[in-house]
């Protein structure tokens, strides 16, 4: 089998890699660091344009997994047949005005495009969503951190981490 393209780029001693054939264009990483990545540019990754604390947050992010760094063995072989905690969707709650008797699936496992809710990436991580309706219509905050203990709901779990 043909061994999965990976490309470098480097700043220091932090070297970010991608995977073309793992991305799924979900733009997320342009969306949080406009100045690191640019479609557009050659090339399009710019590492010296953020700091290694900045691309490890956004990197744990990546919902395919295509971008990965060295600064945690880790996370170079992270991808979803080895994750054993849910990613870090957010670091506050996200509102949303829920509709009463709606079947809402929550994403537990962090890695959905369409967050707080489930959008099918869980297929293979072992986790999968957490179905529930409300009985009435309501404003509610929604856990974007997966660590609530109270999930889907945020309980407040999202300050201490
Ligand atoms: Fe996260 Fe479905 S995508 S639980
Ligand atoms: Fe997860 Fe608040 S966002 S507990």
């Amino acid at each position: 089998m043909e061994k999965e393209k990976t490309i470098k780029y480097k700043k220091g001693d932090f070297t970010i890699y991608w995977k073309p054939s793992s991305c799924i264009h979900a733009a997320e990483c342009v969306k949080a660091l406009p100045n690191v990545y640019d479609p557009k540019g050659r090339p399009w990754i710019s590492v010296d344009n953020a700091s290694a604390e900045e691309l490890k947050v956004q990197i744990a992010l990546c919902p395919s997994g295509a971008l990965s760094h060295n600064m945690n063995e880790e996370n170079i072989t992270l991808n979803k047949n080895n994750m054993d905690k849910p990613k870090v969707a957010g670091t506050a709650p996200q509102k949303e005005e829920l509709i009463e008797d709606k079947n809402y699936a929550w994403c537990t496992c962090g890695i959905s495009i369409k967050q707080p809710w489930c959008d099918g990436s869980h297929k293979g991580t072992g986790f999968s969503p957490k179905v529930f309706k409300v009985e009435e219509a309501k404003t509610a905050y929604m856990c974007m951190c997966k660590q609530s203990k109270n999930p889907p709901f945020c309980d407040g779990s999202h300050s201490s981490l």
